[in-house]
């Protein structure tokens, strides 16, 4: 039997959201909402999906490996220069090039826990030591938390703001606090993949100002969340470029695809849709918060678009009894938050289809 290498002993495999056309199958079912992984339920901007029709005519050569026009358009978009940007196949892929380029054998890096899984995992897999910092009993975290665990190993601090499971933000205050304190020899990365959904919180840390005199400092952002480009799988890493140009040794050249490059960009520019977006995930927010409230459940307050909820059973047990009935979302006992489910706000229809879901499996455990 062939084995993966000693730092891959007992991990499990991340645990994606199930595919609708999977729970159709396993349980006969013809109508299965998907709330599990924190898509866009608007879909994508109609200027992508038009920009990937396009691009169908260059499927045939390979992609440009420099992402050049989405590049000069985030570059104008941050107010940025454009060798401050690297390019992920989602985010997750920069998760997997940033301890590809900065981890080895014997580094500490340092995360909250429960936070983003694949953090752990890709530590692990670049042979590295994850040490997780618990979250408070509110689920929440400060990053100067984060500090006490500082050794002369700790080579990579990952900082996820909105973080995923809870939904909770950091603010500005506590943000700089640690930025001030953390040694300049050691890499923060600042995980935004929600960012556009908490940036209208008056204090939600500004990360890109950190920037202009910060040289530890790399932003992550990806276009799978609001706008709605999941399945071309593109995000952005931004920092100083001496950052930058060490994770070119490792970045795959041909990593974002033609199609994707050329969503991304067609999306940047559609605020309309991202404003449609937001809006209409605030008011399916607050429909949730409402009810969950009204059945005498609890959640942690979020600022992203999705909401994880006390169900006070068996976590594993309710998700099993939603999927049954069409529901897919994440449950708690993969997430480090036992009890509890992560959904993903989806459009009002799938909110209260999902509502009545819940309220008949509670009913069915009580
Ligand atoms: C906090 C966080 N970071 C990164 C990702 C990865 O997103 P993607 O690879 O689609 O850009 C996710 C996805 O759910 C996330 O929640």
């Amino acid at each position: 039997m062939i084995h993966a290498k000693d730092s891959l002993a007992g991990v499990a495999p991340y645990a994606p959201g199930r595919p609708t056309s999977e729970i159709k199958r396993k349980y006969g079912l013809s109508h299965v909402v998907k709330l599990a992984s924190n898509e866009n339920p608007l879909g994508a901007s109609p200027k992508a999906v038009e920009a990937v029709k396009k691009s169908a005519e260059s499927v045939f050569l390979y992609p440009d490996p420099d992402s050049f026009n989405l590049r000069t358009a985030l570059a104008d978009y941050h107010g940025l220069k454009p060798d401050q940007f690297v390019f992920g196949t989602g985010s997750d892929g920069l998760i997997e090039l940033v301890c590809k380029t900065f981890l080895g054998e014997g580094d500490e890096s340092i995360m909250p826990a429960p936070s983003f899984s694949l953090y752990a995992l890709n530590v692990l897999s670049a042979g590295a030591t994850p040490v997780e910092v618990p979250l408070d009993e509110n689920w929440h975290y400060s990053p100067v938390a984060m500090l006490p665990y500082i050794t002369d190993r700790t080579k990579v601090i990952w900082l996820c703001n909105p973080n995923n499971p809870t939904g909770g933000i950091f603010t500005e205050e506590e943000q700089t606090a640690f930025l001030n304190q953390v040694p300049e020899d050691i890499l923060v990365i600042i995980d935004e993949a929600y960012y556009e959904y908490a940036a209208t919180v008056g204090s939600y840390p500004n990360s890109l100002k950190q920037l202009k005199n910060r040289k530890n400092i790399l932003i992550l952002r990806t276009f799978s969340k609001i706008y709605g480009l999941a399945g071309l799988r593109v995000g952005y890493g931004m920092g100083d470029p001496a950052i930058i140009s060490e994770m070119e040794k490792t970045r795959p050249p041909f990593n974002v695809c033609s199609s994707a490059q050329a969503a991304a960009e067609a999306s940047l520019a559609d605020c309309e849709f991202v404003n449609r977006s937001l809006a209409e995930n605030c008011e399916n927010m607050a429909y949730l918060e409402d009810a969950f409230s009204a059945m005498g459940l609890s959640f942690v307050k979020s600022y992203t678009n999705f909401i994880a909820v006390n169900t006070g059973k068996d976590s594993k047990t309710v998700y099993e009894k939603l999927l049954t009935l069409g529901y897919i979302v994440k449950g708690g006992h993969v997430l480090g938050m036992p009890g509890y489910l992560r959904v993903t706000v989806g459009t009002r229809e799938e909110c209260e289809g999902f509502v009545a879901a819940l309220s008949q499996v509670l009913k069915e455990l009580n």
